[in-house]
């Protein structure tokens, strides 16, 4: 059984029921091209069937070298962008606490990324942070020569070399590339270090439950069996019930649909748990990478309410109306924590007192999405009755399936990204990289 829901009464003031069932039969036919391969992009479907093949020697190996990781080291630089980095991060982020200090020891080394930006001040102060750290590094990129990691794994690799020496910084860094091809590969090999392969088949997006997203998550000291068990457990629900009502990632998919139909062009993707700030950020590379092309596609907004209450919330209540909200719900807090009484009520909530805080969380959540859809904007409510691994798990797989679904009810291929080529190209041309020159003197003539 499935933990994860998704409900839709929110959304029929703005759409019927029949207008939902009318693509019943229509839904049946991607998922037909999805477990057949015979859809657009189908060479990249390997990720349907990455929980139940994902063998226990793959996770054995992965869980013995984050011990190995997390005994030498204080800290570990995940070095990635995209979907080499925003999977990992999402389900760590998910599962630490708020103000989790991890300084190595038995709490583990602490996680850091590198490789997501170009920042140079970010890149110093991370150098100098780790001048008096033990750290590991575990970098991530499946072509290999992406120049983001690129330019930060060779600054990094310098810093450990220096710090260690050549041989023990071999022994401390994990590449994680395609089986082949890319610089990082080539490097990987030369100098020895531990290597794991992302499936060709697995696109970077969809690649969270490879090596990609398990060894970091193994590393920060949480359960990658779990996390692919809850996976798995949706993939063959998934699998099994081909209905609206039995399916919700087909159901998300076709609302989605229906409401693009009637000119709701951005989804909000909101939660009230600070935690899933870096899963919503997965979302929106997720969907936005997956839709966004041929002139197509749904804009994936992301808030942390209530704190986007007091900045988005205006314009999601009155501003221009092509707005629907996806509310991701998390049943059960992990602690338990209620409002004292205060016998002098200065403040004015003893009307409160007693009650918890996930309590008044809820009911902002409740007032919210009525005021919400009062003011025009539908909501899908998708909700997980807690925060585990499992859940976890069962969340990206219905995502990741929900997305192909609903890329293939747009028409688009939802397993490339055509589009992202074109910012490197002029990045490219602009470094005056070779092969490069006579775009880069027309493109600064622009600047
Ligand atoms: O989803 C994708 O394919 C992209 O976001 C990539 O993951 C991102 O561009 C990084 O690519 P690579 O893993 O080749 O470094």
């Amino acid at each position: 059984m499935i933990s994860l829901s998704v409900k839709h009464a929110q959304v029929l003031p703005f759409v019927s029921e029949d207008e939902i069932r009318m693509f019943e039969q229509e839904i049946k036919l991607h998922r037909d091209h999805i477990y057949n391969k015979s859809g657009k992009g189908s060479d990249f479907l390997g990720w349907v069937d990455l929980p139940e093949n994902t063998g226990s020697d793959l996770l054995d190996r992965i869980e013995s070298d984050a011990r190995t990781i997390r005994e030498q080291s204080d800290a570990v630089v995940v070095v990635g962008i995209g979907g080499s980095y925003l999977g990992a991060r999402a389900v760590i982020e998910a599962l630490s606490g708020n103000f989790h200090d991890r300084s190595g020891g038995s709490s583990g080394p602490q996680v850091v990324y590198a490789g997501q930006h170009l920042d140079e001040d970010y890149l110093h102060e991370l150098l100098q942070w780790l001048d008096n750290r033990s750290y590991s590094m575990i970098v991530i990129s499946k072509s290999g020569t992406t120049t983001e990691p690129a330019i930060a794994f060779r600054l990094l690799r310098r810093h450990l070399e220096q710090k260690v020496g050549k041989d023990e910084a071999a022994r401390r860094i994990f590449a994680i590339t395609d089986a082949s091809k890319g610089a990082l590969k080539k490097l990987a090999d030369a100098r020895g270090y531990t290597s794991y392969t992302i499936p060709d088949d697995v696109g970077g997006r969809y690649s969270v439950l490879t090596p990609v997203g398990l060894l970091p998550v193994a590393v920060a000291g949480f359960d990658v069996r779990k996390l692919m068990e809850g996976a798995k457990r949706m993939a063959l629900h998934l699998r099994d019930n081909d209905t609206l009502d039995g399916n919700p990632a087909a159901r998300y998919a076709v609302i989605r649909n229906v409401l693009l139909h009637k000119g709701m062009s951005t989804e909000i993707m909101a939660s009230y748990n600070p935690a899933m700030q870096y899963m919503i950020e997965w979302w929106k590379q997720l969907f936005g990478e997956s839709e966004g092309k041929e002139g197509r596609g749904i804009f994936p907004a992301g808030v942390v309410f209530t704190t986007d209450l007091h900045s988005m919330g205006q314009y999601i209540q009155e501003g221009q109306r092509h707005l629907f909200e996806t509310v991701l719900t998390i049943g059960e807090s992990k602690h338990s924590l209620s409002i004292p009484e205060d016998p002098d009520d200065d403040d004015g909530l003893n009307y409160i007192a007693g009650k918890r805080i996930s309590y008044v969380n809820r009911m902002a959540s409740g007032g919210t999405m009525l005021a919400h859809v009062d003011g025009g904007v539908p909501n899908i409510e998708l909700v997980l009755p807690e925060l585990s691994a499992a859940a976890l798990g069962e969340l990206i797989y219905f995502y990741e399936m929900a997305c192909a679904l609903s890329g293939y009810m747009l028409g688009v291929n939802p397993f490339d990204q055509p589009g992202v080529e074109a910012y490197k190209r002029n990045m490219f041309a602009l470094l005056e990289k070779p092969g490069f020159e006579e775009e880069g003197k027309a493109l600064k003539n622009r600047l």
